[in-house]
């Protein structure tokens, strides 16, 4: 990794993900069973897998007790951990190919320079490029022919300094404020937001993309979005710019996703906190909004500083200006952006009936009768799981009907309880204190300051909640709670969370009662703790419980139509800790035998997320994102580029046997 590629995410992981939970919440059966918390911790000492297997807690499975040696639904021969410190290439299983298909630079949009190299592209060239950090995707197919032809939307979580050709520039000004080049800003702002690209099988089989597709777009950090939901026209969203709340500039640090039965794309707003400061400390210390998030009160934003250049980014509030000036612009953030990749015309709305938080995704869990249930993970250090449970239901016969389904609802937060049980507490104004006296004005404010409803209710803190994956058929829902080094400092240790610095994370599923996505309780188990084998020597927060191939920190998780639970990790390989990992990689799982069997390695430094197939199972992309050195031209000295795979079986096969 260059020294400046390392700096960045030093500062990154600095700001990224802390825990800033101040409600201490423990499960309520905790604070009235504190016996058999006693006992908890006791068995905790012992090792997780003690009490995972006892009757104790009577957990729903047992823990790999019945894992056959060689899992039917895994046909693949495992790839080894890669710990050459200058490994730049990608390794997938013998008998299939991997391929770049897509990097930050390509021409998306009509008429869009090609990628030159250097990263001397002005903004108004990114804006008709693929932007940076491919995160969570999507492949609509065509119905006319839906394994080879179709729409790949893709999420562009966020920058790198190699945006630039000589990476960002800032300006440290004698009052503590940072001053940015408005090139360098328009270009990042450029750079966020997601791309949708047509995609096509040519003569010989290969995909190609369809350059100067009339599908292709670029959404950006400053595209005009409509406002939609409880929130829109609402005072706490009026901002000098926007004084009616209808129309949002732009959404950030879109992560992982969601899609909806009637064929929208569902970008998730995650680390949007970090794009904002407010530098009056006794206004932060009294906006819930604010503070809760985590946003910046110092001099400048926490990375970005864009406010140098574009003042909405400034929320200290502005008495002479209207609405505040900015300060309520943190409060457009934080949503859900639906887009309609098969309009090319359509104008995407950010839902705000959701909640707002750090969302990581949206991953729908649909009825037999259409009901339907979206489950978030709030990616910080000891935030909650949530559910959206929508008042409507999918009409599968009138897309059209299907418009705003998601602008009301029911948002739920999840607690786990010890005994493997949980229950989901409903966000409710008026309900369970969540009213004026407690803060809570409306059920506005509730949306607005989800986090702070979730602790009033008594919601758990988790380890950092990822993605969700529903298996389908059984609708089980899986949950890779990623890793969480304040767990047993800032979070106490619990069922759920059963480990004391945390690093390698864990895999959580639920079965909701009755197998119904509205239900309001569920019984859990782990499905596995990551990290090294038991007899390695290593730390006992280190150890894990997986049955076959190791890894670090799960987050991109995915189940293929076979019911292959794909995992995709995301460490930072040049920890000493993470050694033992290597580089990060994607693996997949058997749900019934617990086996994990690794896939594919990414280059050094990079993360794997974004997983998406065809219908019939024989194509899969998947993204590297934020490689290292200098993939996918791997020459060691090309600029790394954010990358989206294509992999195939070289017998045509499908993706995993
Ligand atoms: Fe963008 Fe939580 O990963
Ligand atoms: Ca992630
Ligand atoms: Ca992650
Ligand atoms: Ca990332």
């Amino acid at each position: 990794m260059s020294e400046r590629f390392q700096e960045f995410h030093d500062r990154l992981a600095a700001f990224d993900d802390r825990s800033i939970n101040p409600s201490g919440n423990v499960p309520m059966n905790e604070l009235i069973d504190a016996s058999r918390r006693r006992l908890l911790k006791k068995s905790l000492v012992l090792g997780a897998l003690a009490f995972l297997g006892g009757g104790l807690y009577a957990p729903r499975r047992l823990y790999a007790a019945d894992a056959p040696t060689h899992s039917a639904l895994l046909g693949f021969v495992g790839v080894p951990v890669q710990q050459d410190p200058q490994f730049d290439e990608v390794v997938v299983a013998k008998g299939y190919t991997a391929r770049p298909f897509f990097s930050w630079g390509d021409p998306v949009v009509a008429g869009s320079p090609a990628w030159k190299g250097d990263a001397s592209e002005d903004w108004k060239a990114q804006e008709l490029q693929a932007g940076d950090n491919h995160d969570g995707m999507h492949y609509f197919p065509f119905p006319e022919a839906p394994d080879s032809h179709g729409l790949l939307v893709i999420n562009h979580e966020y920058i790198n300094p190699t945006l630039h050709t000589k990476g960002q520039t800032f300006e440290d000004r004698p009052d503590g404020t940072r001053g940015r080049p408005e090139g360098e800003v328009r270009k990042e702002i450029a750079a966020h937001g997601l791309s949708v690209i047509e995609v096509k099988k040519d003569a010989s089989g290969h995909w190609q993309r369809v350059e100067g597709s009339s599908y292709n777009r670029r959404i950006t950090g400053s595209s005009p979005l409509d406002l939609s939901g409880p929130l829109a026209g609402h005072e706490l969203l009026r901002t000098a710019s926007d004084p009616d709340a209808k129309q949002v500039l732009g959404t950030l640090n879109n992560c992982s996703m969601g899609v909806t039965p009637w064929g929208t794309y569902l970008a998730c707003e995650e680390n949007w906190h970090q794009y904002f400061v407010n530098r009056d400390k006794e206004d932060f210390a009294r906006r819930t909004s604010h503070k809760r998030y985590g946003l910046s009160n110092g001099k400048f934003s926490n990375y970005y500083a864009w406010e140098a250049v574009d003042a909405r980014f400034d929320a200290t509030p502005k008495a002479d200006q209207p609405h505040g000036g900015h300060v309520n612009e943190p409060n457009r953030f934080g949503w859900i952006v639906e887009i309609d990749p098969y309009d090319p015309s359509s104008t995407p709305k950010k839902r705000t009936a959701v909640g707002r938080f750090c969302r990581e995704c949206s991953t729908l869990s649909l009825a037999a009768d259409n009901r339907m249930a979206f489950y978030y993970g709030d990616d910080t250090k000891g935030e909650y799981i949530y559910k959206f449970v929508p008042a409507g239901k999918y009409d599968p016969d009138d897309r059209a009907a299907n418009r705003d389904l998601l602008d009301e609802g029911t948002l739920y937060v999840a607690q786990f309880s010890d005994d493997g049980s949980g229950r989901w507490l409903p966000l409710v104004h008026g309900q369970d204190g969540l009213t004026a006296e407690n803060g809570f004005a409306s059920q506005a404010e509730v949306l607005v300051n989800a986090r702070a409803a979730a602790d009033k209710l008594g919601a758990t803190p988790m380890d950092r909640p990822e993605w969700v994956a529903v298996q389908p058929g059984s609708r089980t829902v899986y949950v890779s709670l990623t890793n969480n080094d304040a767990r047993g400092k800032k979070q106490p240790v619990n069922a759920a969370n059963p480990r004391k610095e945390n690093l390698h994370g864990q895999i959580l599923r639920w079965d909701e009662a009755g197998g119904d996505p509205a239900a309001t309780s569920f019984q859990w188990e782990i499905f596995l703790l990551a990290g090294e084998p038991k007899g390695s020597g290593a730390p006992e927060n280190l150890v894990g419980t997986i049955n076959g191939d190791i890894f670090s920190s799960p987050d991109g998780l995915y189940f293929d139509t076979a019911g292959r639970l794909w995992i995709e990790t995301d460490y930072d390989d040049a920890e000493q800790p993470m050694h033992a990992m290597g580089c990060n990689q994607l693996l997949c799982a058997d749900p019934h035998s617990r086996e994990v069997r690794r896939f594919l390695v990414g280059p050094r430094g990079c993360e794997l997320t974004g997983i998406t197939q065809t219908p019939d199972g024989r194509t899969l992309w998947v993204n590297i994102q934020h490689p290292g050195i200098s993939f996918p031209a791997s020459d060691g000295k090309s600029i790394p580029r954010s990358t989206t795979l294509v992999i195939t079986k070289d017998d045509g096969g499908v993706i995993g046997t």
